[in-house]
């Protein structure tokens, strides 16, 4: 099966070229939103090119506390303090790979559920180009992608145990 090999540089390098089209979109977010895990680097990366705080939420694909029970749907591990208030602003939030839709989907909705008054953005570095299971808010004000992508696994340098190998044939 065919693979996509993304080094740390091309991933700076896309979301240096994604933080271009979003300052030229005219959204001009208050706040960076990373989803744990796959999205904390990334959103980090966006923070120099756009320099804005960084909020975090975390999901778990396992519905029991042992972690071994794999859930249909994702549950919210670690969410927004309930004192972060975001009425009125702008929130760009970010994630690695848009694969099957689902992280994003389950994410957009609840923090539209928890924060009506912002009006949220997304942004993935790679968006797999496949027919999706999630589908994204309609009133989601902007989705931006660094690369649309084939549906090939994906290996991230950050998932590395070599790096000094990783990329090489
Ligand atoms: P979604 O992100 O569109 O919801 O995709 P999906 O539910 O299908 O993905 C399940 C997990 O698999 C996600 O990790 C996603 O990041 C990861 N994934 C999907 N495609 C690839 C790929 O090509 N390469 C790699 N390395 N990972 C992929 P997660 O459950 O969010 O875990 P975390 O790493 O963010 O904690
Ligand atoms: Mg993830």
């Amino acid at each position: 099966m065919e693979q996509y090999n993304f080094t740390y540089n091309d991933i700076h390098n896309t979301i240096r070229t994604s933080a271009e089209k979003i300052k030229a979109s005219g959204f001009e977010p208050d706040y960076l939103l990373a989803i744990g895990g796959g999205g904390l680097i990334p959103a980090r990366i966006m923070r120099t090119y756009i320099n804005k705080p960084i909020l975090i939420v975390s999901l778990s694909r396992y519905s029991d506390e042992t972690g071994t029970a794999p859930s249909e749907t994702p549950v919210k591990l670690q969410w927004l303090e309930t004192d972060t208030n975001l009425d009125g602003k702008k929130v760009l939030v970010i994630d690695e790979v848009d694969d099957e839709r689902t992280t994003l989907q389950f994410t957009l909705n609840h923090l539209y559920d928890t924060h009506p008054e912002t009006e949220f953005a997304a942004f993935v570095v790679h968006n797999k180009l496949k027919e999706k299971k999630g589908t994204l808010p309609e009133r989601l004000s902007h989705f931006f992608t660094g690369e649309d992508i084939h549906d090939y696994w994906i290996n991230y340098a950050w998932d590395a145990e070599n790096i000094d190998q990783f990329g090489k044939k």
